[in-house]
């Protein structure tokens, strides 16, 4: 067995993200579909101690970042318990999540005190109507003041995300910049990407990243930034007037080449991309905590992964098989 996790083309595997679960308190029209759908039933989730030995198990072929994700994480119970085992895990040097921010007041502090440093925040505009529209229903000023709490616990950096869409946020994204600077808050910008959704994905929708930057542009001076180690895809500049910002580009400029990343969902199954419906289910060695078979079939998988996504500017209506809310992002 590799003591590292590499595909066939040479991309090393460092970073998991696990969605501990498909619930979600908002319905952001993005990322969830109309309809009703069948939500994982309790005995289909896995546990806690499931986890954490996919983790361990991984932490020992050089997975080094973890991420927690849903739906919305945190409406899982007892989460705050997997983030302070999370932190006991040997070679884990990264945890974090992402989240809509709506239960930080309740969650943060015990979080932080788990020993997590660094959150993602999901919010797409600053305009009350707007931002109640696009989550079903949720409070901004409530929000905001979940961003300014998780703050004063200590979390830094705090970035937010803002998956921009043509004809609904992209007048706000000077606001965004403004926004960024007043509050010290790292904004990534993210191109919308077409998994089913009751938002129509279609090529009129699609702000990419240069047409960003080049907005941003008319009235600050960019400096890129380099990356951090450990970091995401975002591609990071810092502004004249001190914001930073970052750009998210899965459709015009996507960024598999340097793909570094595995999905673990809710149900157990290894996603190995975000935009193919291929999933691995990983149960048969997780009830068995067989670490031997676990390591097998993922790198089995890898050995199967394409080379890039099929999505581009000109060309959707592909399957993923599940919406983003079951995924995580
Ligand atoms: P940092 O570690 O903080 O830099 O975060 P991150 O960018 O890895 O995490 P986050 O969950 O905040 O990602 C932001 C969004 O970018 C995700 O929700 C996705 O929409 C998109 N994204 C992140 N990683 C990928 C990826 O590997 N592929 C694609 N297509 N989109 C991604
Ligand atoms: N396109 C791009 N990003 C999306 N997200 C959810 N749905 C989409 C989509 N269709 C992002 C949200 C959130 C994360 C979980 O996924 O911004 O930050
Ligand atoms: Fe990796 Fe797939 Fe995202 Fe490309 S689209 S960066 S291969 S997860």
């Amino acid at each position: 067995m590799n003591k590292i996790l590499v595909d066939k083309y040479g991309r090393k595997y460092q970073y998991l993200r696990i969605s501990v679960t498909d619930r979600c308190n908002f319905k952001c029209k993005y990322c969830m579909p109309q309809h009703s759908f069948k939500m994982l039933s309790h005995n289909d989730i896995l546990s806690y101690e499931d986890i954490l030995f996919v983790v361990k198990t991984l932490a020992e072929v050089g997975i080094k970042k973890v991420r927690v994700t849903g739906g919305e994480p945190l409406v899982r119970k007892n989460i705050t318990y997997l983030f302070r085992e999370l932190g006991k895990i040997q070679g884990i040097q990264d945890i974090t999540f992402t989240t809509n921010g709506s239960l930080l007041k309740k969650f943060a502090k015990d979080i932080y005190e788990a020993g997590v440093r660094r959150i993602n925040i999901s919010l797409d505009s600053l305009k009350k109507d707007r931002y109640e529209f696009i989550t079903g229903g949720f409070d901004l000023e409530a929000i905001i003041d979940s961003i300014k709490y998780a703050k004063e616990v200590g979390f830094k950096p705090i970035k937010i995300n803002v998956v921009a869409i043509k004809g609904f946020n992209d007048d706000e994204i000077l606001d965004f910049c403004e926004f960024s600077a007043e509050n010290d808050l790292n904004v990534r910008f993210i191109e919308f990407m077409p998994l089913e959704s009751s938002m129509e994905w279609k090529k009129e929708n699609i702000i990419t990243g240069k047409e960003i930057l080049e907005k941003i542009s008319k009235k600050y001076e960019l400096k890129h930034l380099e990356k951090e180690n450990l970091s995401g895809p975002s591609d990071n500049y810092l502004l004249s007037n001190g914001a930073k910002i970052g750009i998210i580009t899965p459709i015009s400029n996507h960024f598999c080449a340097t793909c570094d990343k595995l999905r673990l969902t809710a149900d157990g199954k290894l996603r190995p991309c975000l935009l193919s419906d291929y999933e691995i289910d990983l149960k048969p060695a997780i009830i068995n905590s067989d670490a031997e078979l676990l390591l097998k079939l993922i790198q089995d998988s890898l050995h199967l992964k394409a080379e890039k996504h099929p999505v581009d500017c000109d060309l959707a209506n592909k399957r993923f098989g599940r919406h983003m809310s079951e995924i995580g992002g």
